[in-house]
């Protein structure tokens, strides 16, 4: 692989992405590891990833020398090339002129090495207090700027380069370029990472871990488990029984959809558990948010159980156990959660299929190592349809957390057809790309006065809130076209009994998150 070492800040997922987007496989490894440690990982070239720390303050994460002198070609970015070039006996200090977002630089002589075939004068996106003064001996320095007098080097004898700016950010002009020079002229890689690829690897591995034994996987409506599900599926076919516990908090047609298309596309064995009744009874009278999902977590467990009993009756295995279930967990929870290798940026993750990892079950994860991306082209390559890789993430617990208030049937069905037209114009006006998502929620504890016709209407607020994200960590509100929010906001008013307000949450996350609960 190509490793990219983590010295914090949320870098290093995009660069790994970008690695990944060109067609090599990329890992992203603790700046705690030792040379031996990465060594012993046998990459093919290693990325030294940007970071919030000064090289020359203390305690600052730095790179052992002997790592450049293993013959493996390494490029540091803006913190990994000043701590590329202090341990190399280069100088690295302030310069008093912070550089932050678009700047601008200049190529020195011709645009070569890893800058072949970009701009004499390029903007790219920087972030940065101490910039690299001198370069290490034998190296060539290939652009400059502003603030950052050495902006790029390179020692082309031994494969050592590196930038001052993020060139995995898609602001950076030329950033993707830089890193394709990297890999493909500079360290000579092949590109053999693909969706094919994937999938194939996947499935052998699969059926190596699963055996001829039975798996159970639990469908959630979402692109992940669907996925996950589908690789099962094409690696040990009836083997697999997929579950589908609908708990009545699901958007309009969902449920048929998933049962319809899921099982069109992959011919998987579904079993679908209607347990509207149960999850509503459970939520009675229930508002605060964490007793919801709790609520809903643990009902989800009961049906599922319940789903497992009921499937091996029907086989006439009573009394037995399935050993194997399929979660959906994707990379960025693994790295996020340590990945086991100490990473330092610890956060809990959401269960997609809100299935606690400590039921008995053995955990098959084929999608461990992927992106959300590559979820989604690897589903395109399993035959899956649009609408199921294409869709945006819905939370595990669903509409139950995007009821601000008390969940009530009535209350479902309002925001479900709210939902439904948001959605729709959405679609129809071309923009499903331009969101990460857009919950819609509805402020079911909060009234307020209205006119219509020529009465006074005493109603509820609908949130609408489309964000834009790269991975959900962090978003920005979009800003979507006045026109189609009128519309929405219009058809809303008009057609959802009970509803007579429309209002845009503005909102970056942080301070807010995406969902209201
Ligand atoms: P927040 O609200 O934390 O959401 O900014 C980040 C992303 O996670 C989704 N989300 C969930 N997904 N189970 C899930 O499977 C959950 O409990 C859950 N809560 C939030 C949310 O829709 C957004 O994409």
């Amino acid at each position: 692989p190509v490793l990219v070492v983590d010295y914090g800040a949320q870098y290093a997922q995009l660069i790994a992405r970008r690695v990944r987007e060109a067609n090599v496989y990329s890992e992203i490894v603790p700046h705690t590891y030792t040379t031996e440690q990465l060594l012993a990982k046998n990459p093919a070239a290693i990325i030294l990833s940007g970071g919030p720390s000064s090289v020359y303050s203390q305690g600052a994460p730095n790179v052992g020398a002997d790592l450049f002198e293993a013959g493996i070609p390494v490029l540091g970015i803006c913190y990994g090339f000043q701590a590329m070039a202090a341990a190399l006996g280069g100088t690295v200090a302030e310069t008093g002129q912070r550089e932050y977002g678009a700047t601008q630089v200049q190529i020195l002589g011709e645009s070569r090495s890893i800058l072949a075939s970009t701009g004499a004068e390029q903007t790219t996106w920087m972030s940065h207090g101490d910039a690299v003064h001198q370069a290490p001996e034998g190296f060539d320095v290939l652009a400059t700027s502003a603030g950052a007098p050495v902006a790029a080097f390179a020692n082309e004898e031994k494969c050592l380069f590196g930038v001052q700016w993020h060139p995995e950010v898609k602001h950076s002009e030329f950033g993707q370029q830089v890193l394709e020079n990297f890999l493909f002229n500079g360290a000579k890689l092949e590109k053999n990472w693909t969706a094919t690829s994937i999938l194939d690897e996947q499935v052998e591995l699969i059926r190596n871990q699963i055996g001829d034994a039975r798996v159970l996987c639990g469908l959630s409506g979402g692109v992940d488990s669907a996925v996950a599900a589908a690789l099962v599926q094409r690696a040990v076919g009836d083997q697999l029984t997929c579950v589908f516990v609908n708990h009545g908090l699901l958007r309009q047609d969902e449920a048929e959809q998933v049962e319809r298309d899921f099982v069109a596309a992959t011919g998987a064995k579904l079993y679908v558990a209607n347990e509207q009744d149960r999850f509503l009874n459970a939520l009675a009278g229930v508002s605060d948010p964490e007793t919801k999902r709790k609520i809903i977590g643990r009902e989800f467990i009961r049906a599922f159980e319940e789903a497992e009993r009921a499937i091996m009756a029907e086989a006439a295995l009573e009394g037995e156990e399935i050993k194997f279930l399929v979660q959906g967990t994707l990379y960025p929870d693994v790295v996020e959660s340590g990945g086991g290798e100490g990473a330092a940026n610890i956060k809990s993750h959401h269960n997609v299929g809100g299935l606690p990892e400590d039921l008995r079950f053995e955990l098959v994860e084929p999608l461990r190592a992927l992106f959300k991306d590559e979820v989604r082209a690897v589903g395109a390559e399993l035959g899956l349809p649009a609408e199921i890789v294409g869709r945006q993430p819905f939370p595990g617990p669903g509409l139950g957390i995007r009821i601000v208030g008390e969940i009530t049937g009535e209350r479902l069905e309002l925001l479900r057809k709210a939902d439904a037209i948001a959605r729709a114009e959405l679609t129809a006006a071309g923009l499903d790309n331009d969101v990460w998502q857009m919950p819609v929620v509805l402020l079911a504890d909060v009234r307020s006065v209205g006119v219509m016709g020529d009465g006074r209407t005493y109603g509820h607020p609908i949130v609408l809130r489309p964000v834009s994200s790269e991975d959900a960590m962090t978003a920005d509100w979009s800003r979507l076209p006045y026109d189609l929010l009128a519309k929405i906001s219009n058809r809303i008013t008009n057609e959802v009994e009970g509803v007579n307000r429309v209002v845009l949450d503005v909102t970056s996350k942080p301070p807010g998150t995406i969902e209201w609960e």
